[in-house]
């Protein structure tokens, strides 16, 4: 029932930074595109499709379902409109579907109303770029169906980014709700992680091992730049890095290898995060 075949609906979308509006181009209609000088991205929107209803905007569900639309105006998707007609409200019905049959009948169930339940393809038919990066090396399990996309974005309530994807406390929030470990407390804290998770790990796939940015050290290097120090007696270039001749550790691997800066997010025994 989740994976009902959905939609004809496309349209197109652009953003609108400064608006925050976004219109839906439905039916036979030429897609929509609201110029915005903030970006040129586009998207390609597919609603949900149901026979025989229509999209009756999300006025209608708070007659029954006010426990959801009450917060809902907070919400990221509650910004979606249905361009002509009055530009409907799409909101609920951009991941629900259609209301019109399910409303008329005063809520009956049966394919009157698509609930998504734990299905990531509801969030696919609009975000499909979204669906390369959960197919890479190292991923979170989200194809498998061991996670979705509402573990970490709420459809409901707020920014669909916790924290707007600004505010760096509830970014690190997201990861910590299934990762607490990371975030210590340590004897020996890490300042790093203070940037955000997202300062070394993607947050939904990556070409390399651990959701890293980089598999090497220039993940660290970001921040912990390497000091000019002229030549070594050998002749070689001496690399200084957090005021330590680092010229011999560099060829071990990356920096956090074993016997060198493996706890990474912090430590209970080394000020050099050693283990
Ligand atoms: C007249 C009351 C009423 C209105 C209006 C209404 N619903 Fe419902 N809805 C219900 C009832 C009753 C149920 C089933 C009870 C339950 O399990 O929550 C339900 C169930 C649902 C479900 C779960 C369906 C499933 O298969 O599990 C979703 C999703 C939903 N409604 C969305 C909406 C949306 C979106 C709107 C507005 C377009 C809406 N509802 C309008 C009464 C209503
Ligand atoms: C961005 C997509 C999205 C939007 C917009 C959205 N929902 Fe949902 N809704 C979901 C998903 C996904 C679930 C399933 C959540 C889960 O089980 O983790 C859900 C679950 C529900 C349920 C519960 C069904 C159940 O399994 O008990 C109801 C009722 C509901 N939504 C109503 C609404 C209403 C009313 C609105 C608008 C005010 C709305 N939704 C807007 C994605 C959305
Ligand atoms: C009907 C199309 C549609 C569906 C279905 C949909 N979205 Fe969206 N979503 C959009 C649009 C349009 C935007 C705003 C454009 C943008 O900022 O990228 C958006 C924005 C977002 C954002 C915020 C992006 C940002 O930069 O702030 C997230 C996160 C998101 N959606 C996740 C989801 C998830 C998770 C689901 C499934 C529960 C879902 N979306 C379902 C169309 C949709
Ligand atoms: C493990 C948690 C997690 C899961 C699971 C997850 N996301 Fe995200 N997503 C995030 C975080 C955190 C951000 C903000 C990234 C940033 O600020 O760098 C984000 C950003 C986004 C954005 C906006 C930024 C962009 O790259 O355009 C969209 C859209 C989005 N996610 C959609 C989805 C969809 C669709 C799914 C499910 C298929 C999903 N996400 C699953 C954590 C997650
Ligand atoms: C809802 C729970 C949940 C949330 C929230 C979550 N993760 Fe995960 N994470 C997982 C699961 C499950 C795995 C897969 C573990 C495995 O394969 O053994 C994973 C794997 C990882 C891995 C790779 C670890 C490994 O052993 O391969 C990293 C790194 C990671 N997550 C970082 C993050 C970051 C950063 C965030 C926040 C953007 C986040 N996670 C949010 C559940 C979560
Ligand atoms: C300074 C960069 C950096 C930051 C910031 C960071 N990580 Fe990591 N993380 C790493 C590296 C490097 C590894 C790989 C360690 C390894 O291979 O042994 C890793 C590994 C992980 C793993 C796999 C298990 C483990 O501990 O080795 C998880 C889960 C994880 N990080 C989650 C998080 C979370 C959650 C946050 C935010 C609270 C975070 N990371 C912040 C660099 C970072
Ligand atoms: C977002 C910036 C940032 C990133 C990325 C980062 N660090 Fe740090 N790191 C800091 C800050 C700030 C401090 C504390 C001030 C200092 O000692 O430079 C610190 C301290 C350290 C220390 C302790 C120095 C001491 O002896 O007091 C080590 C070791 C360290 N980082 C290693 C790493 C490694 C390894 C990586 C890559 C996995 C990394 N850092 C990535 C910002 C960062």
């Amino acid at each position: 029932m989740t994976h009902r075949k959905l939609n004809e609906i496309a349209g197109g979308v652009a953003r609108s930074r400064k608006a925050r509006r976004f219109l839906i181009g439905g039916g036979f209609a030429a897609a929509v595109f609201i110029a915005s000088c903030a970006s040129t991205e586009r998207m390609v929107v597919l609603p949900p499709k149901i026979a025989g209803a229509s999209f009756v905007g999300s006025g209608d569900c708070a007659m029954c379902h006010w426990d959801v639309t009450d917060h809902f105006d907070s919400a990221t998707h509650a910004n979606l409109k249905l361009a002509g007609a009055g530009d409907i409200d799409l909101g609920c019905e951009s991941c629900h579907g259609p209301g019109s049959l399910h409303v008329e009948s005063g809520g009956e169930m049966a394919m009157s109303i698509h609930n998504p339940g734990r299905s990531s393809e509801a969030c696919f038919q609009c975000h499909t770029d979204m669906r390369g990066q959960f197919h890479l090396a190292s991923s979170h399990p989200v194809m498998s169906g061991h996670m979705t996309c509402t573990d970490c974005h709420d459809p409901h309530k707020g920014p669909a980014v916790i924290g707007g994807g600004t505010a760096l406390h509830g970014a690190n929030d997201t990861c910590l709700q299934c990762h607490s470990e990371q975030a210590g407390p340590y004897a020996f804290e890490h300042e790093a992680i203070r940037d955000g998770c997202t300062t070394c790990h993607e947050v939904h796939g990556s070409v390399n091992p651990m959701l890293l940015k980089s598999r090497t050290s220039n993940l660290c290097l970001q921040c912990h730049m390497v000091e000019p120090a002229g030549t070594g007696p050998g002749g070689g270039a001496v690399i200084m890095i957090g005021g330590r001749d680092h010229s011999a550790f560099l060829s071990r691997g990356t920096c956090w290898v074993a016997g060198c800066h493996e706890a990474v997010h912090g430590s209970h025994a080394s000020s050099s995060l050693r283990f």
